[in-house]
């Protein structure tokens, strides 16, 4: 930084420089991918991107489920898994072991047993526990740097991908307050965001951080989700607490936000999701498997409402 007594000095350009772009023609390659986003999603009626604030309270394994509940209802799902460092959403929703085909002007989604279509920064690795190395001046540039990185690679996923027809396009964004607003220039007026949270106040406080910021980008956000509310007891079928806590409905109304409703903590779920098996299918007679397509419904619902 200019200024700091290091003797680097970085020249930032003036806005004088700015205008007309400078000859860096930044402004029309932006314009462009804009362009190109908004044709690629003319055939898709909702996209909604689901954050979390904080990572692990099971956004990717609620994504999943609620895909296949919608799929299972009738709509036409896809998936845009948003989170490069941890991409989890490929291998959940069963397309694990595809590539993505990549063809001159396009790239085509995988396709999942349910007919759900999946982008994701996994099926372009060649092995499962090859990471993505971002490259970074510092540690402390690395997370910066990262959430950057992330968000003009699913610009271009964004830009690059043929969906054709869908009822719903998911982005499954990774862990972050600060995710949802990196969208809204690419999407501005055609994303609405939901929250995963569970029912913890710190990931409540979180995931409250992430609501103000969405908003003041001009995201709608329309619902919150709670995960883990509950044990389902593997012998008698009954739900007990898991996590000590007010209930769902009041901590969605401190957020502003309608709740979708709550999910139980039920270990199939998790090995369904190692698995890459649907768990509403495998498991349909569950309160767990109940609770997501109620949540699928009341999604729907409002989402429809609003056109
Ligand atoms: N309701 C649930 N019941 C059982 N396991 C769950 C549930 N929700 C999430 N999990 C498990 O918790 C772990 C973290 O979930 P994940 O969806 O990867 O979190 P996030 O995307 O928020 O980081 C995974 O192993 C997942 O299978
Ligand atoms: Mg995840």
């Amino acid at each position: 930084m200019a200024g700091l007594g290091n003797g680097k000095e970085t020249k930032m350009k003036r806005y004088r420089e700015i205008v007309g772009d400078g000859g860096s023609a930044v402004l029309a390659q932006v314009q462009e991918q804009r362009a190109r986003v908004e044709s690629r999603l003319a055939r898709v009626r909702h996209v909604v991107a689901v954050a979390s604030g904080k990572g692990g309270v099971g956004k990717s394994v609620v994504v999943a489920n609620l895909a296949a509940s919608l799929t299972q209802q009738g709509r036409r799902v896809g998936v845009l898994d948003g989170d490069l460092n941890g991409p989890a959403i490929a291998r959940m929703l069963g397309v694990g072991h595809q590539t993505l085909r990549v063809e001159r002007d396009h790239a085509a989604p995988a396709i999942g047993p349910l007919g759900i279509k999946v982008v994701s920064m996994a099926l372009l690795l060649p092995r499962d526990d090859t990471p993505v190395i971002w490259e970074a001046p510092t540690q402390d540039d690395a997370y910066v740097w990262r959430g950057t990185m992330e968000a003009s690679a699913a610009r271009e996923f964004l830009a690059d991908v043929e969906w054709g027809e869908l009822d719903y396009l998911f982005i499954d964004l990774p862990p972050g307050a600060e995710r949802l607003p990196h969208l809204a220039g690419l999407l501005a007026g055609r994303v609405r965001g939901a929250v995963v949270t569970i029912p913890s106040q710190v990931s409540r406080m979180i995931v409250a951080k992430a609501v103000v910021l969405a908003r003041t980008a001009g995201i709608d956000m329309f619902g919150e989700v709670e995960n883990m509310a509950g044990y389902v007891c593997p012998r008698c079928g009954a739900v007990g607490d898991l996590f000590p806590g007010d209930d769902a409905e009041a901590a969605a109304t401190s957020l502003g936000l309608p709740s979708l409703g709550t999910i139980p903590f039920d270990p199939r779920i998790a090995l369904c999701a190692d698995r890459g098996d649907p768990f509403i299918a495998v498991y349909p007679d569950t309160a767990a498997a109940e609770a997501f397509a109620a949540v699928a419904s009341r999604l729907d619902a409002l989402l429809e409402a609003c056109g």
